[in-house]
């Protein structure tokens, strides 16, 4: 699991095993084909940071024989799933993003609401589709309960989605238990309300938000296993995309497209845009927030 912060507590900590350039052009070109996520040149000793310990703590002898064992060996799933541990920047607090969030509960919920209500529809299906360990979906969750109580216990079916390519985060999730870094951006009575702060110190999340959110891992670039995820009103596909270059981002929107109910709403990052990759979608604009509907 990376954040900025650990990677350069990584690279102190690193490394005697090196990487020839023919094994990081074998690599980067393994990753993107099955994550989209893109390593151009100038990341080769990132990439050689965050594996050089893992390959030396397997007693690979070397990043060619790592290379052969993704390849072939029979274990390469899981030499996947680890991979992708490793590789992956998991940066993520709760409520963030104020602005975006504010829209959510204010307007698009109310929105989607009333639309599905005039179908004759109580079912909802909200989806974070890069959440990391836990606190995108969780957060989503205490703002419907919170703000829209009313809407809640009226007999909705409120289903929320959490996914993540990578295990790790999601055990995480699962755990829902948080340090101060993550739970800085929690108004107070959401801190009182949704949180319990445990003997070691960590905020865990109470048992009645976590239950309202169910786990699972889904890589973006899956489009077998993202079948499965159709019919979503509301999407959050936030600070993923800038890890992917433009073909891959287009791969991943159109795959979030398929999986959107027609008339759902795409959030992608406020840094993040899809000006050159989607022409798909209306733009929708809430107080300078930019969102997407199909
Ligand atoms: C920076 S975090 C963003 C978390 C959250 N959405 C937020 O905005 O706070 C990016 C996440 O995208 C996930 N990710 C990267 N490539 C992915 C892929 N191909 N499929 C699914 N998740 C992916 C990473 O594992 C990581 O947890």
């Amino acid at each position: 699991m990376h954040t900025e912060r650990s990677e350069r507590s990584a690279m102190l900590l690193s490394k005697n095993i090196q990487m020839s350039d023919n094994a990081f052009t074998a690599l980067k070109e393994m990753i993107y084909e099955r994550t989209g996520i893109f390593f151009s040149d100038n990341k080769k000793s990132l990439l050689e940071n965050r594996l050089s310990r893992y390959i030396e703590d397997n007693g690979y002898e070397d990043f060619e024989k790592y290379i052969d064992i993704l390849k072939y060996s029979p274990s390469r799933d899981k030499e996947f799933s680890a991979l992708y541990e490793r590789i992956t920047t998991n940066e993520t607090f709760f409520f963030r993003d104020v602005n975006q969030l504010q829209a959510f509960e204010t307007d698009v919920l109310p929105m989607v609401v009333k639309e599905l209500e005039g179908k004759g529809i109580k079912k909802m299906r909200i989806w974070s589709a890069a959440c990391s360990t836990g606190e995108e979906p969780y957060t989503l969750a205490m703002l419907i309960r919170n703000r829209i109580s009313q809407i809640y216990n009226s007999g909705w079916d409120i289903e929320i989605h959490g996914s993540d390519i990578s295990e790790g985060v999601l055990n995480s999730a699962r755990v829902g238990e948080y340090n101060n870094y993550s739970i800085r951006n929690v108004p107070p009575q959401y801190l009182d309300r949704y949180f319990v702060k445990n003997g070691n110190g960590k905020y865990g999340v109470r048992p009645e938000v976590k239950g309202m959110v169910r786990l699972s891992n889904i890589n973006l670039f899956d489009e077998a296993k993202l079948r499965m995820f159709r019919g979503m009103n509301i999407v959050f596909c936030r600070n993923v995309l800038i890890y992917f270059d433009d073909m891959a981002k287009k791969r991943v929107i159109a795959n979030i497209y398929d999986s959107l109910a027609p008339g759902g709403y795409l959030f992608i990052g406020h840094a993040e845009s899809l000006f050159n990759i989607s022409r798909a979608f209306k733009l929708v604009n809430i107080n300078n927030v930019l969102i997407y509907q199909k």
